[in-house]
């Protein structure tokens, strides 16, 4: 269903913007809500960055910017980033080259995103950029929606929060947010082997070589890091990972204290060989922890406390980028057996992190849903405060 009015989908999230059209089960573009400005003048640079793309060589530096961020307990959107964003993914040839005047934008809003953040959203599409109708959906609801459910937990870990919300017939009852997610995973694993890893760059700022780092930690997180089955235990959490060679060293002289400690690693982009040992298993454990800094009980307890406001058996939804870990769903359900309700993965491996596109994908595309869409008459009529506050 790609005729000349199916709308738009666009599912933005802090790390990455999923984008494609109405009624596909997958985006056609999975791309970094990160863009780049200009440090001479703060123009954006017209390209979502990509840190692992080490031949794209820019012009003069510039800093990294996320469109979407979430700090101190907000949800807050940089509206520049977010008409350089949408441009790019939306309405440019190397985007889906959509005309914004004839196609629908149905986006995705974080849950417990404030009325300020909305506000920028309607403001841009139906104001500057002028769409023919738009919706804003929930991530969560959709996510339960995409699973084929009105009701139900969703475990959301994604790059900047953890996001546990419980859906009751399409609406939001209650949720909890957390830092304690892929960005935070990124942090541990760079306080560990970040001094290892060298990016030679130095036209760049300190911000887009910070980032650059970044990229190559999550190749690491996603490629050599994988949930322990059982807990580990605090003292296992090794020091800091080291070189090869000063790790074979030490496994000759001091082995580790766990038995049969073998060194993983992993090939950086300049060829060297780094001990990603240290990391492997503990990384994920950070999900699994309380951090008492943030208030994060870990994700069991988070999981458990929700289900206390729930009836009994509800369908619990994980879903997220940072669900990706091997062995996360059953090291969850392996924490969670003492209570009787059934914990699902979102669909296969590769569809986990792109639930809230799905469901918003098979909202706007039903014939039903029609009525829903906000009008540029209804726009005006109503005024987009009222059309926040009433949704
Ligand atoms: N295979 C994997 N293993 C572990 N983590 C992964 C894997 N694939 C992706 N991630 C992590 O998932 C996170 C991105 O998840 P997702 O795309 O759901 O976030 P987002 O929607 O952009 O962010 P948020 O929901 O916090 O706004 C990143 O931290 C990324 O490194
Ligand atoms: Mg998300």
């Amino acid at each position: 269903m790609t005729d000349r009015f199916t709308p738009i989908v666009f599912d933005l999230g802090s790390s990455s913007a999923r984008v494609g059209w109405a009624g596909s089960d997958q985006p056609k573009f999975i791309e970094s809500s990160v863009m780049g400005r200009k440090t001479s003048d703060g123009s954006v640079d017209p390209t979502p960055l990509r840190f692992t793309n080490f031949s794209k060589k820019y012009p003069e530096p510039i800093d990294p910017v996320r469109c979407v961020s979430f700090d101190d307990g907000k949800w807050s959107v940089d509206s520049d980033i977010l008409a350089a964003l949408t441009d790019a993914l939306c309405y440019s040839q190397r985007g889906l080259n959509a005309n914004a005047f004839e196609r629908s934008m149905f986006l995705t809003c974080p849950t417990l995103a404030d009325n300020a953040y909305k506000k920028i959203l309607f403001e841009h599409f139906m104001e500057s950029v002028q769409v023919p109708a738009f919706f804003l959906g929930d991530s969560s609801v959709l996510s339960i929606y995409a699973a084929g459910r009105v009701s139900g937990i969703c475990v959301d870990i994604g790059a900047s929060t953890t996001s546990i919300s419980q859906v009751d017939k399409g609406q939001v009852v209650n949720s909890t947010q957390h830092t304690i997610a892929g960005d935070a995973i990124d942090d541990y694993i760079f306080s560990r082997v970040g001094d290892y890893i060298n990016v030679p760059m130095s036209d760049m700022t300190e911000k887009f070589v910070h980032e650059t780092k970044l990229a190559i930690i999550r190749e690491i997180k996603h490629n050599a890091c994988k949930c322990s089955h059982h807990a580990l235990p605090t003292m296992q959490i090794s020091p800091a990972g080291r070189s090869i060679r000063s790790q074979r060293k030490s496994m000759s002289t001091s082995p580790q204290s766990g038995v049969g400690h073998q060194s993983e690693t992993f090939k950086l982009p300049d060829g060297t060989e780094l001990d990603v040992s240290s990391v492997s298993e503990q990384a994920a454990e950070l999900l699994f922890r309380p951090h008492d800094e943030s208030g994060f009980p870990g994700l069991p307890e988070c999981v458990r406390e929700m289900m206390m406001t729930e009836e009994t058996n509800p369908f619990v939804l994980l879903t997220g980028g940072s669900s990706h870990f091997h062995g996360l769903h059953t090291r969850l359900v392996h924490e969670m057996e003492n209570t009787s309700s059934l914990i699902f993965p979102f669909s296969q491996w590769t569809h986990r992190g792109y639930s809230g596109y799905v469901g918003g994908s098979i909202l706007a595309s039903l014939s039903t849903f029609s009525s829903l869409w906000i009008t540029p008459a209804c726009y005006n009529e109503h005024g987009v405060d009222r059309l926040i506050n009433s949704k």
